[in-house]
């Protein structure tokens, strides 16, 4: 029997960013990634887009829901050897990012901004520019983790639209929604989360994706992209999706 999607709000998301149950959760969120093998399943899948890295300028880079930037960077160190210039948005509706967080990027030559926005005005506004200038706002690269799952029906619409209209490549790590993670996620507290993540692991399963659920909401014209949707790890549901054409 398939588990029916349910998107309910998350305990997180109504926790101002100094609740120190908030801050517990970010904190517990590093555990978390590491039980899914999430910088491992970034990793492998970011190394593969590294064919369509521009030489004449940095790569431009955009994750929507970053939190504290934390999940990223990790990846970033495995990535800098191949991505040695890259300007980093991390987008978030709450600040989080510390001048630490900014100064790690930067010593691997990583420039990264902050961009505090909700993501669903970031998708609606036509006039988006990059934060540092007047060139239109086109990515390279959006990636989102443990973000996309927060939306459904005509919000999660408006967001893959923005993304397929402003960038050449798209990679979304999100919790896979079956009985294995739906248990897994009940053994929160084995690995030292607290109650708010225990009961968000929970509420995430049930929002999460499968099979080839976000294939089917890909709004653009399916023969300019290459879509890859994937279980990965045990826990994890990934969208690989690179424009094969430039525009
Ligand atoms: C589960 S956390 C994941 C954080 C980070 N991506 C990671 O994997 O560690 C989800 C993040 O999405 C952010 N978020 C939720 N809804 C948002 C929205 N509408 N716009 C921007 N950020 C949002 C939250 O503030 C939170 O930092």
């Amino acid at each position: 029997m398939s588990m029916r999607r349910i998107v309910g709000p998350e305990i997180l998301d109504g926790l101002a960013a100094d609740d120190p149950a908030a801050r517990r959760s970010r904190r517990d969120l590093r555990r978390v990634h590491r039980a899914m093998g999430t910088r491992t399943i970034l990793r492998r899948a970011l190394h593969r887009t590294t064919a369509s890295i521009p030489d004449n300028r940095p790569l431009r880079v955009l994750e929507l829901g970053a939190g504290d930037g934390n999940l990223m960077l990790g990846v970033a160190h495995a990535l800098a050897p191949a991505w040695p210039r890259v300007e980093l948005t991390l987008l978030d509706r709450q600040a989080l990012v510390s001048l630490e967080m900014i100064e790690n990027y930067a010593r691997l030559g990583w420039n990264v901004v902050e961009q505090v926005a909700d993501a669903l005005e970031w998708a609606a506004s036509a006039t988006d520019s990059l934060p540092n200038g007047n060139e239109p706002a086109r990515w390279d690269l959006i990636v989102a983790n443990l973000f996309l799952h927060h939306f459904e029906g005509t919000q999660l619409a408006l967001l893959l639209n923005s993304i397929t209209a402003r960038s050449n490549g798209f990679f979304a790590c999100e919790p896979r929604r079956n009985w294995i993670s739906l248990a897994g996620s009940h053994l929160a507290g084995l690995i030292g989360a607290g109650a708010v993540t225990r009961e968000d692991a929970v509420l995430s399963v049930h929002a999460g994706f499968r099979d080839k659920e976000l294939t089917t909401l890909w709004p653009a014209v399916h023969d300019e992209w290459r879509i890859h949707e994937y279980s990965a790890g045990l826990f994890s549901h990934c969208l690989h999706a690179e424009r094969v054409g430039r525009p």
